[in-house]
């Protein structure tokens, strides 16, 4: 059944395929869809091909990938390589089943329950409960439903319809997913308010204060405001404490979308960031960004036994779920999924390989590069920071000499090129009306030399598309 000479080759082409990386071949190979559809055999014939003639397509796909793990890939909020988290994910495909049972995962479910009780003791929650999921948008999801069920137990069977006006707060710098989630769950966008954030992106605790009151004054019924650790554009964490002070006070569900962020809690330096997140009821933290898993890898955690299996158990499961303990050994039940990949190995191995000292210092080292970043845009003329730095993420403008070139669009230019000659990937967003680059700085494999050559290889060329008086 599995020969290991099978896989010899695709070993080797990804040996080949990570040198690329470090020996910094160009990041990636941009194509339209149209020009890239013509280099690719995508077609699906009726005869198949033996395992050897799968070598060529392999090298196509490889080809044209995305070099995720190059030094200069700061595009996303994840990216590098672990590679003991890829013996894992390897493990996980060989050995491939689904997380809704203990009987046909056994060691899966106790690593998982492993890790739930690790990420719970550094959030500081005393009996935690929690399960991966598909990743934080449906931690986000996840989250809402608890807090709503916990509002309205009845809502579960007898649908929204007696159900008074429920509104739920996030930041105005909260990600996407809060407005995805308040559609899905019927609660619908409009009640979702948006909390302005100061200079530093962070939520405004006055303003929480103001729009709870309004809500209230209105008849409606805030249930549940969520704090985000570390913001999808800026990287800022909003005050948990002092959001747990008012939800405790108003009676809200407290959720922490530490998506991006919560993994600071890895780094006794830099933990106090989530000073607060201990009082939260739920938490949401992917793996698969900050610590550098392979997507997905993404976990909620909750702080009250039993409120996910309240929340989310469902009638006609007996098919599957052949045991009804009060604490069952199964996680299915506690989930919206059926169905659910093995996350959880490839994070145990990489804890394992790493321990807690080394993801210490991998966050750590994450911060030192960032310092290091902003010490060189605050060295450069050209350069300049357009939001204050607090973690990770740098939104920075390369500023033109010339009054009449627009920054916007020279930004958006040079991130273009930089793309296109291969050097590197780095995202663009808006800030207070500014498309800035969002520099961010989490690969393990980016030295201080790479973030040095690639700031050189940016004012270089924006030296060549700024605007001169001849
Ligand atoms: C703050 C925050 N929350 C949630 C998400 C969604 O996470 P995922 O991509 O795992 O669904 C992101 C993604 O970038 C994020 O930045």
């Amino acid at each position: 059944m599995f020969n290991t000479s099978d896989y010899i080759d695709l070993l080797q082409q990804l040996e080949q395929f990570f040198l690329a990386s470090t020996e910094k071949q160009p990041i990636a190979n941009p194509l339209d869809p149209e020009a890239l559809r013509r280099q690719l055999s995508l077609e699906l014939t009726a005869e198949g091909e033996s395992l050897a003639q799968l070598r060529s397509h392999i090298a196509d796909y490889l080809n044209y990938a995305v070099k995720t793990a190059h030094p200069a890939y700061f595009n996303q909020l994840w990216g590098g390589f672990n590679p003991a988290c890829f013996m894992g994910d390897m493990l996980t495909s060989a050995t491939n089943t689904s997380m809704y049972t203990y009987e046909v995962a056994p060691v899966a479910t106790l690593i998982e329950k492993t890790l739930m009780a690790k990420l719970g003791e550094l959030i500081g929650f005393a009996e935690p409960d929690g399960q991966f999921t598909t990743g934080g948008s449906n931690g986000n999801f996840m989250a809402l439903a608890m807090a709503r069920h916990r509002a309205f137990p009845t809502l579960k069977h007898q649908g929204m319809a007696n159900s008074s006006h429920l509104i739920a707060l996030v930041s105005a710098d909260a990600h996407y997913s809060f407005a995805k989630a308040a559609h899905l769950l019927g609660i619908g966008t409009d009640q979702l308010w948006r909390v302005p954030v100061d200079r530093q992106g962070r939520m405004d605790i006055s303003a929480l204060e103001s729009l709870i009151a309004k809500a209230r004054a209105q008849g409606a019924q805030p249930f549940f405001v969520a704090g985000t650790a570390g913001t999808t554009v800026r990287g800022a964490y909003d005050p948990l404490e002092a959001i747990a002070a008012v939800s405790q006070r108003e009676g809200l569900w407290f959720h922490v979308d530490g998506a991006w962020g919560a993994s600071v809690l890895l780094s006794p330096t830099h933990r106090p960031l989530m000073q607060g997140v201990e009082q939260a009821d739920s938490v949401v933290w992917d793996a698969h960004k900050m610590m550098g898993m392979t997507l997905m890898c993404s976990i909620l955690l909750v702080k009250q036994r039993g409120m996910m299996l309240n929340t989310f158990s469902s009638e006609g499961t007996d098919y599957l779920f052949h045991t009804v303990d009060a604490e069952p050994t199964d996680l299915g039940p506690g989930t919206m999924h059926c169905g659910r990949r093995v996350d959880a190995v490839k994070l145990w191995l990489a804890w394992k390989h790493l321990g807690d000292r080394g993801w210490a210092a991998q966050i750590d080292h994450y911060f030192e590069l960032a310092a290091y970043a902003e010490a060189l845009i605050n060295a450069h003329d050209s350069l300049e920071l357009v939001a204050p730095r607090q973690s990770l993420n740098l939104c920075f403008q390369y500023k033109p000499k010339h009054a009449s070139q627009d920054p916007n669009e020279l930004t958006l230019q040079i991130r273009q090129a930089l793309w296109a000659k291969g050097i590197a990937m780095v995202n663009y967003a808006n800030v207070n009306g500014k498309v800035v680059f969002r520099l961010v700085l989490c690969n393990n494999q980016t030295k201080k030399e790479d973030i040095a050559e690639f700031f050189d290889a940016l004012v270089a060329i924006a030296h060549q598309m700024e605007l001169t008086d001849i």
